[in-house]
Formats: C-alpha cells, structure tokens, sequence
C-alpha cells in the first residue's frame, strides 16, 4: 500500500460545525522503535503494549471558516491554553493535509486532557496524536458520501497519527501492535500499525505494567532528536538489523509464553535504546541514577523469587515494569516495599494492557 491511497476522493457533503471524542491509550514498545528516515519512516519494525489506564481524551470542535489560506486553531490541556503545543500540531497538519483537505477549511479548538499526571514523563504524544487523528477522521467520515469501513477507518487514523508521532500509530487497537515491514508479519507496513496477526498464550493476556515514576522533568533531549541521532550512528545498521531478528523471535516467544526468553528479549531491547543514545554523537544518557537502582533490584528479586517480572524503558529515566497477572499481588508487594522508594514523591501508575482507543 502507497501513501497515495489515503487521499480521499472529493467529499460530497459539508458540515458548518460540530465536535467529537476520542479517548486514546499511550503503549509501551516491546521492540522499540529508535531511528526514522523521511516523512516518519522507521527505520526498523517495532512492537508495542497498547495500554489502558493511562491515556488522552481529546475533543475537537470545528466551524468552517472564510479565509481557507492557512490553519487556524487553538488547543488546551486540561481548560488551559497551551500555545506551545501548537507548533507541533502545525507540523502535523501541514503533514496530513494532503491526506484531510479539509483542514483549512476550518477553526479547530483542541481540548485535551491525560489521566496521567502532566510532565509526569510519560510521553502523551502517543495518545494525544492518536486520539486527535481519530477525532479527524470522524469529521471526514462525516464529509464523505461512501462508507468507510471501520477497518480502513482505524488504519488511516493510525498513518495520520504516525505523521503526528510514530509511535501514535500503535496506540488506536490492542493488544499487541506491530508499526513497520516485517517479512514475517503478514499485513505489516511502514505507514501504519496492525494488531499483532498471530496467537498469543495466554500467559500474556491481562499482562501487567507498573510504570515507576522516577524523573519528571523535562527530557534533555527529545525522541526527535534522538531518532535523528541514529544518522551515521555507528551502530544504527546492527540495531536495525537485531531489531528486526527480535521481532522475528518474538513470534514464537509470544505463541509458547516462554517468560524466560521475553523477558531476555524485553529487557535487551530497554538497554539496547539506551546505549543507541549513549554511543551518539552528540551522546546522552536519559536514565537516572535510580533507574540503576530499581534495575537492579528487579533482578535480585528475580534471582531469589524465580518471578518473571521484568523492566523496559521508553526514552526517559522511568521504569515500566511488566509482569503476568497472576504475580500481580506478590509483584505490588515487592514494588512498595523495595521501588517506591525510588520514585519521585513516591508516585507510580499501575496500568494493564488494553485494547485501543474509544469513540465518547
Ligand atoms: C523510545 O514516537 O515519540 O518510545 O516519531 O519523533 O514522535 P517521533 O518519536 P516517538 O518515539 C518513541 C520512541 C520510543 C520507542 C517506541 O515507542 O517504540
């Protein structure tokens, strides 16, 4: 499938104005994705949790406008107006507008608001991005005379809300969402995610992750950034390349529910991400201090306990620890009495994997 596929032929109806919902989830990848050629390509195919507790609602209201010779809008982050998020929606629109030709037809009020904490760390740009495209497509769905079906719906929610955010696109279905061409994922693609087409053991279903809060302050450097860094990284070939034998291994890791070699998988991957920004140039190291110390302590209580809990990292210093839900009440345990302790203010969100985002 081409990008061209998703230029809508012209729309037969118009709407004066009107509003809609959309609440999506954030997710965390399993194999991640590190490194973006142009027009958010990724570099390699990655994997991801879609969560469930922690996500963004987001309600657009619309009205036509005269002037149709530039985007106008305003957004706002839980009843307050937020103008420093507007140049990254400007980007966003001027990337979709090829795709929503109706975007400049239109004064757009973007009201948000997160069920995490704000400047919690936790990257909402997944769940914004994805919640907004959505809301987007329920305006064209409503501009088009032929009926989108809720499939085609979904998959060009997701390559809208890749050009918001790459990792966006695996927010919108659950459980498992796979962003990127695998040759052994049947139907997978660079321009949107799919849900993860094979079986599952059921040691994952209900897979639990406690998202520690170690550092809420800002990220010295942004994932745009980051990605960027993997252009003439020395070691971007060799990542790209294991990234892809991960996913590769994954299939079968996830159809035995063999926990030992996931969470070897899982936990590589975390530290891959990791030494990627630490071998860059310029170079960074995004962990701190304890997020050592709660590795750490995974792993002794893993040594002694023959627990399957393990850890993976976004690009930040908290800590997503992830383990099957029948060790949810030993797991908490271990979590308050030995990792809180790490945590910023002693804040931690238990989420679980979810399904995808909801129309309200
Ligand atoms: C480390 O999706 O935030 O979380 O496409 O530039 O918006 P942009 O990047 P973003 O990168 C996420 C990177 C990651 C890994 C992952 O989610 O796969």
């Amino acid at each position: 499938m081409v990008e061209e596929h998703f230029i809508p032929e012209k729309y037969t109806k118009s709407i004066e104005s009107g509003s809609f919902t959309w609440s999506s989830p954030s997710n965390i990848a399993l194999v991640k994705y590190w490194g973006k050629k142009a027009n958010q390509i990724p570099e390699n195919p990655s994997i991801s949790f879609t969560l469930d507790n922690c996500k963004t609602t987001t309600s657009l209201s619309f009205s036509k406008k005269e002037d149709t010779t530039s985007f106008a809008f305003e957004v706002f982050l839980d009843d307050e107006k937020k103008d420093d998020f507007k140049p990254k929606i400007e980007t966003f629109f001027k990337r979709v507008e090829a795709y929503l030709p109706f975007l400049k037809e239109y004064h757009f009020k973007i009201e948000t608001s997160n069920t995490f904490p704000h400047s919690s760390g936790i990257a909402s740009s997944a769940s914004g991005m994805s919640a907004l495209a959505l809301c987007l497509m329920s305006l064209e769905k409503e501009l088009s005379n032929t009926n989108i079906s809720e499939e085609n719906f979904i998959k060009k929610a997701s390559f809208l809300a890749r050009l918001g955010s790459g990792s966006a696109c695996r927010s919108l279905e659950g459980d498992l969402v796979v962003w990127g061409s695998h040759d052994a994922i049947k139907g997978s693609s660079d321009l949107f995610g799919i849900k993860y087409p094979y079986q599952v053991h059921s040691n994952f279903k209900n897979y639990q992750d406690t998202i520690l809060l170690v550092d809420k302050g800002e990220k010295q450097v942004s994932s745009t950034v980051g990605h960027n860094l993997m252009h003439g990284h020395p070691f971007a070939q060799e990542r790209f390349k294991q990234a892809n034998k991960n996913l590769s291994d994954l299939i079968s890791i996830l159809k035995d529910g063999d926990l030992d070699k996931f969470i070897a998988l899982v936990e590589s991957e975390a530290l891959t991400l990791h030494a990627m920004m630490m071998a860059s140039m310029p170079y960074f190291i995004l962990m701190k201090p304890n997020t050592l110390k709660i590795i750490n302590k995974i792993w002794e209580y893993r040594e002694k306990s023959g627990s399957k809990v393990c850890f993976t990292l976004d690009a930040g210093a908290n800590v997503h620890v992830l383990y099957p839900e029948e060790e949810v009440n030993k797991v908490l345990e271990f979590i308050q009495n030995e990792l809180v302790a790490y945590c910023q203010n002693g804040q931690y969100i238990c989420d679980v994997i979810g399904l995808g985002a909801n129309k309200i």
